[in-house]
């Protein structure tokens, strides 16, 4: 399921074996650099207290390319999403989105004023309607599409009616695409995890984005549920166009399904690249392994690369074998379980205030709590 060079707006072109990380200056003009963007992101900076979450944060990603965020718990990467899709508000920086209709500044918008530009995402702590059924959290999922407010219901029925079957046929439309016929009339509670995690990505998907943010859409999933995510998400962006941004920590997915991937460490992009350039980028390896990974350089450059073979992916495979013999590893991740992180929690606030039914603004969810926490400018 490598995403290949058949992929749509131009992905770049493989950089040969030991190219430097491209972040700062691909030489040479790619094909890349000839696509338009969707979304550029500037010197953002957001701050919790003392914590630098992000710390000048810039990228740029093209239409209809699949662009993965890594990065170890922590680097920011949640944060980056949040501050993308409206939920937090950096000090500084700016983020635009390149519509149809020309540039649209997002920083400062409403989460819901993002969604309606187009702009969907997918929570690394389920936020859906437990006690509802799938289907109706997937028509929730449009309700920012909606137009008719309680007169327009009253006067225009008709139109009424007719936007409300058209919000049907979208909505079965995703089912159909993320094979969960079976599941419409369940409700969501009462799911396996990873098929919970599968009806969040079709919540998202119902809001027909232009960009699909996804937030680590594979974590805790078994080896065929991750595969069937993965095939899901080159789906989307290959058949219906749609441009992914894709925080990930398998090291494999993320190089088989990426165009372009930012590495994040501390709040800081140590590089952006193609999936070639960044597996030998000596900065991922250190990000991810600390002293190991600096071994693991030193090993290759003396010819001696060990298990790891001196890339992110080898580095990635080591920190998953140490996860795995130590402490509480998760299994899609090997990187310890992130319900242990201090972000996670932070993440369900926030992502409350955003879920389904809060896409406007969301004032009396308990995501608010976080989200007022959430610096202002
Ligand atoms: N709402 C918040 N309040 C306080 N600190 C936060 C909040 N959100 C994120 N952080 C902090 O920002 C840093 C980055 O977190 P996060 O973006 O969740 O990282 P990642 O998703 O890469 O694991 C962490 O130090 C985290 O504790
Ligand atoms: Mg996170």
């Amino acid at each position: 399921m490598v995403k290949g060079a058949a992929s749509p707006a131009g992905s770049a072109p493989k950089a040969e074996p030991g190219a430097p990380a491209g972040a700062t200056a691909p030489s040479a003009p790619t094909a890349r650099d000839a696509a338009p963007k969707l979304l550029e992101v500037s010197s953002l900076e957001l701050r919790f207290g003392g914590v630098k979450a992000l710390d000048d944060v810039s990228l740029d990603v093209r239409r209809g390319e699949i662009f993965a965020v890594i990065g170890p718990n922590g680097a920011g990467k949640t944060s980056l999403l949040n501050s993308i899709s409206g939920l937090y508000r950096p000090q500084s920086g700016e983020v635009v989105l390149h519509t149809e209709e020309g540039p649209r500044r997002l920083s400062g918008l409403a989460p819901h004023a993002i969604a309606r530009l187009g702009v969907a995402r997918s929570f690394q702590n389920i936020e859906l309607f437990r006690h509802m059924t799938v289907l109706d959290n997937l028509m929730l999922g449009r309700h920012v599409h909606i137009k008719g407010g309680v007169v327009r219901c009253g006067i225009y029925w008709g139109a009424q009616r007719r936007e409300e079957i058209r919000h049907r046929r979208v909505v079965e439309e995703v089912i159909d695409f993320l094979e969960i016929q079976a599941l419409r009339e369940r409700t969501v509670g009462t799911l396996a995890y990873g098929l919970q995690k599968r009806v969040e990505l079709a919540r998202a998907l119902a809001l027909e984005p232009e960009l699909l943010l996804l937030d680590e859409p594979m974590a805790g999933m078994n080896v065929e549920e991750k595969e069937d995510i993965a095939r899901f998400v080159l789906d989307i962006n290959q058949e219906r166009g749609t441009t992914v941004v894709l925080i990930e920590h398998d090291m494999g997915v993320v190089m088989d399904l990426s165009d372009q991937i930012a590495v994040l460490d501390f709040g800081r992009n140590l590089g952006t690249g193609t999936p070639e350039q960044i597996r030998r980028d000596p900065a991922v390896i250190r990000a991810y392994l600390g002293e190991a990974g600096e071994a693991l350089i030193a090993g290759e450059s003396s010819g001696d690369a060990g298990a790891g073979g001196g890339t992110a992916e080898g580095v990635a495979a080591t920190a998953n074998a140490g996860a795995a013999q130590g402490e509480s590893a998760s299994a899609s991740t090997g990187r310890g379980s992130d319900s242990a992180n201090r972000g996670s929690s932070d993440d369900s606030g926030s992502g409350s205030g955003s879920g389904p039914g809060s896409g406007s603004g969301s004032s009396s969810t308990p995501g608010n709590t976080d989200d007022s926490r959430a610096p202002k400018p």
